[in-house]
């Protein structure tokens, strides 16, 4: 039986409070052309390059909430990115991968934001979710359109792949379970969902950029 979250939980009022912003997100310019193929690999690794910074910051966090008693249990190695995006990088860019990424302003700006608020419990569970609940579930459609349109294999998708996580399905249930037990405040959700439409805005705003940088046909 798949775990329903009862109304009015934090993994709820993150869904609903974020559904305009998702779908916003969703229908940027730059995501959907890059998702029906008019774009190119080079678009993919400019993506993968501001994936990177974002992911530097956002785990810098989590090393920090894996110290807080409330905020342990969101901290799931399974999830950790950065590894799998530097091999990204390295079969995208080549093995000098760190001198050819550029990070974009837009990127600047949601790195500034997790450096800012990405330790305190409220803020890291709206940044946390936004991210890797995305990523294991809009995420997988990412990775299969890229594999399809521009002729990728594995290499170089690896951010997609989570393999320390048999199903996923489950696991994201488990996921919106411990937000759900991180017992915040009425005041703390307030502030955890209102990030998490940040969120979704900084994730927008470095779609738009790249959309500048990658035209395409
Ligand atoms: C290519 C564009 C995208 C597609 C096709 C897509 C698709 C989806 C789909 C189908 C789900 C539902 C999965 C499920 O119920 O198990 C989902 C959930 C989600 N997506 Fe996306 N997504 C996209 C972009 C994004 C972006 C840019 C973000 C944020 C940066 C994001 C964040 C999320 C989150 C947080 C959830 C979980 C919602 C919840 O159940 O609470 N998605 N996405």
């Amino acid at each position: 039986m798949p775990v329903v979250a009862p109304e009015g939980t934090l993994s709820v009022l993150l869904r609903d409070g974020t559904r305009r912003e998702h779908e916003q997100a969703e229908n940027e310019g730059f995501v959907a052309r890059l998702m029906s193929g008019s774009l190119d690999v080079a678009a993919y690794a400019d993506l993968a390059a501001q994936q990177h910074a974002v992911y530097t910051a956002l785990e810098q966090a989590s090393e920090a909430v894996r110290h807080d008693a409330r905020g342990e249990a969101l901290v799931f190695d399974e999830l950790t990115r950065v590894p799998a995006i530097e091999r990204d990088l390295a079969h995208l860019y080549g093995p000098d991968w760190r001198e050819r990424v550029r990070t974009l302003p837009a990127t600047r700006t949601y790195v500034e934001r997790l450096h800012d608020v990405g330790t305190r419990l409220p803020q890291y569970a709206a940044h946390a979710y936004t991210r890797y609940l995305g990523d294991l579930s809009g995420g997988q459609i990412v990775q299969r359109m890229m594999q399809r349109h521009y002729g990728m294999g594995s290499a170089g998708l690896e951010f997609y792949d989570f393999p320390e996580i048999s199903r996923l399905k489950p696991f994201k249930d488990l996921y919106r379970e411990r937000l759900d037990a991180l017992a915040l405040t009425p005041d703390e959700i307030d502030v955890a969902v209102g990030e998490a439409r940040e969120a979704f805005r900084l994730n927008r705003a470095v779609f738009v950029e790249l959309g500048e940088a990658h035209p395409g046909r």
